[in-house]
């Protein structure tokens, strides 16, 4: 095996969220939220001889899955399409003063698409855990990325008309006709009427938002009273029950200090979880009938769980897909412009990721779904 790169010196270890598996118990921030969960059991399928025994040479290093206000509501301008390019991939228009971390080009929504799909299996083939009345009118998807999921609700929803935002104009061209998109920046004054969407949607902004308090409280504003908004987001760090992620592993030493790094950096959190943003949020707002649903999101195929390995598959495959693009931006701001010792770091976790089920590393992230109603 190759040794590990000397990664930047990091904080210490992350601590995991508490063990016990489905129902998780609430935060006590949550008071007002009904904690909802039926995931299963989240353990380690038992390795099999050969998957002990097989030798980590990092060889197919290169396949993509191994083993195992201002006004916000703008009409989309040219200088829309003017991408930033930094190291050969694109960014959002610098027409928004917003630093998102992460690309807007085709690899990168490759991964967006691969994790739209990954969540749709954890949700049982649902889109959303809100109750939702069939008969809503108007949904909008904030940060909608490259808007799979405005479109799929837009198919559920044949007589709503569903709106996707986003810094970005990504999205495809030829959409059902009940779904459009718009070029908006949701940390700005949202320019939408009050009491207007039935449901309002949100997914893993995480990096992107300054202030949960503000977003929240505008989704609040624009929904319709007995509407409801509905927030999912990630813990970016990785954790396990059962201390397989070592201390000298590349997740200890880069991955997870790189996000808690990055956070106190640019004073956007990467722990919306960690730090009950979505939780304090929707309390401040005012919304009723509040339920939380947190899920262990495993990363590589190992969970003993059909769902949940399958699930791990799609969340490793979407990692390895651009690891450079989830990564690049943070290592410039985290370790300084061009810090040598980026691409062997990279290259090493994504052996290490490749072969997480063989070495017998059960890895996993924390999602979180709050939903809410606005009171009659
Ligand atoms: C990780 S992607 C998630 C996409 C989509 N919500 C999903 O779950 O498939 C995050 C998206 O948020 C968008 N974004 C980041 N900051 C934003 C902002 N201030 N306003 C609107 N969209 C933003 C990014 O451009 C990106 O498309």
């Amino acid at each position: 095996m190759a040794d590990q790169p000397a990664a930047p010196s990091a904080p210490s270890a992350p601590s995991a969220p508490s063990p016990s598996v489905s129902p998780q118990p609430a935060p006590a921030a949550a008071a007002a939220a009904t904690v909802v969960s039926n995931q299963p059991q989240l353990v380690a399928a038992p390795q099999t001889e050969e998957e002990a025994e097989e030798d980590f040479d990092g060889s197919d290093a290169d396949s993509a899955l191994g083993d195992d206000l201002a006004s916000s509501t703008n009409s989309i301008t040219s200088s829309i399409y003017e991408y930033r390019a930094i190291k050969g991939r694109t960014y959002h228009s610098e027409k928004h003063d917003s630093k998102y971390f992460a690309p807007n080009d085709e690899q990168q929504m490759a991964s967006q698409d691969i994790t739209h799909h990954y969540l749709t299996i954890l949700l049982e083939d649902k889109l959303f855990l809100a109750p939702v009345k069939e008969d809503a009118e108007k949904i909008l998807d904030v940060g909608t990325g490259t808007g799979i999921w405005a479109i799929d609700v837009g198919d559920q929803f044949p007589n709503a008309e569903v709106t996707g935002t986003d810094l970005s104009p990504t999205q495809p061209v030829w959409v059902p006709p009940n779904v459009r998109f718009e070029i908006d920046d949701c940390t700005k004054e949202w320019t939408w009427a009050s009491d207007n969407f039935d449901f309002i949607h949100m997914r893993y902004l995480f990096g992107a938002i300054a202030d949960w308090d503000a977003l929240i409280a505008q989704a609040y504003r624009c929904c319709k009273p007995g509407g409801w908004v509905q927030s999912c987001e990630l813990d970016c760090i990785m954790v396990s029950d059962d201390d397989s992620i070592k201390e000298d592993s590349i997740i200890s030493t880069f991955w997870n200090p790189l996000w808690r790094e990055l956070s106190k950096k640019i004073g956007i959190s990467f722990m919306v979880l960690e730090e009950k943003l979505q939780n304090k949020g929707f309390e401040a707002a005012g919304f009723v009938d509040v339920h939380e649903a947190n899920y262990k999101i495993p990363i590589g195929g190992w969970a003993q769980d059909p769902k949940l390995a399958e699930i791990g598959e799609y969340t490793v495959m979407a990692m390895i897909n651009d690891l450079d693009g989830y990564t690049i931006i943070p290592w410039n701001i985290v370790h300084g412009e061009d810090t040598p010792g980026y691409r062997e770091t990279i290259a090493f976790l994504r052996r290490e990721l490749k072969t997480l089920k063989s070495r017998g590393i059960h890895p996993y992230m924390t999602a979180r779904y709050m939903y809410g109603r606005k009171p009659l």
